[in-house]
């Protein structure tokens, strides 16, 4: 075992909204930590507070109470700048709707974050290249989302939250906008990069989808309820 800190580590983590005067607890004393390398599905209803929490964990959202520590540091004590520099490098974020900018071909997608980087060109276009090859793609890199199914939207959006190499990949159901079978496609892929070493956390209300996972989180009205190994 290295010394190295846990790639997440949330202790008793509280956030709630201002509804009409009121405050609205969304969740409630949170406390876990993920490994570098782990595989989790987070897990719950519609409401129960996952996307607040995967906000917390993404960085794009500070809770009102408890300690994030991603990578040993706490996020509360960063700027915005810092923050979103974090993003940039130690998280790839995969969303239910893809999130592709429509005019831009699938490998310009991919290399969007890596501008932002200030990756020098020869690099960006071995990391584009790469990543859009590694989830089967190579074929279609100058094609426009319109002219892709959903399934290869999504890889192309996975392609992009793996190009810079990010610790780890975030997911907001990956799978919710796409048919079973292409959901079990994007599932495997997601194992598959999950092989190569990448922590990966997957949101979802979709028990077949968790069950892929390694570990389960639940949450039920804002707490967490269930946490456990996944044999299957
Ligand atoms: N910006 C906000 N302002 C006020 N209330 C919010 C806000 N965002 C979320 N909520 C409320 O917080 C609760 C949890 O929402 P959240 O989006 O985290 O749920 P979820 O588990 O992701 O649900 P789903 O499976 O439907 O995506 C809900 O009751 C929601 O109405
Ligand atoms: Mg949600």
């Amino acid at each position: 075992m290295t010394a190295q800190p846990p790639l997440i580590e949330v202790r008793e983590l509280g956030h709630g909204y201002m509804m009409a005067g009121e405050l609205m607890t969304v969740l409630h004393e949170i406390s876990f930590q993920i490994h570098h390398g782990e595989f989790v599905a987070i897990i719950g209803p519609s409401g129960s507070g996952k996307s607040t929490l995967m906000n917390m964990l993404g960085c794009l959202d500070i809770a009102n109470e408890g300690t994030y520590l991603l990578d040993g540091q706490d996020v509360r004590k960063l700027s915005d700048n810092k923050l979103a520099t974090i993003r940039n490098e130690k998280i790839g974020f995969i969303f239910q709707q893809f999130n592709l900018l429509p005019k831009l071909s699938a490998y310009e997608n991919v290399e969007l974050p890596l501008i932002y980087r200030n990756l020098p060109h020869k690099e960006r276009k071995q990391a584009v290249e790469d990543s859009l090859r590694l989830v089967g793609l190579e074929e279609r890199m100058h094609h426009r989302p319109s002219e892709l199914s959903g399934g290869q939207q999504q890889r192309v959006a996975i392609a992009r939250a793996i190009a810079g190499a990010p610790p780890m990949l975030l997911a907001d159901e990956p799978t919710g906008a796409l048919d079973t079978k292409t959901g079990i496609e994007v599932m495997d892929k997601m194992k598959e990069l999950n092989a190569l070493g990448h922590t990966i956390i997957i949101i979802t209300h979709d028990l077949s989808i968790a069950e892929q996972a390694k570990r389960i989180i639940r949450i039920q009205d804002g707490e967490l309820v269930e946490d456990r190994r996944n044999l299957a």
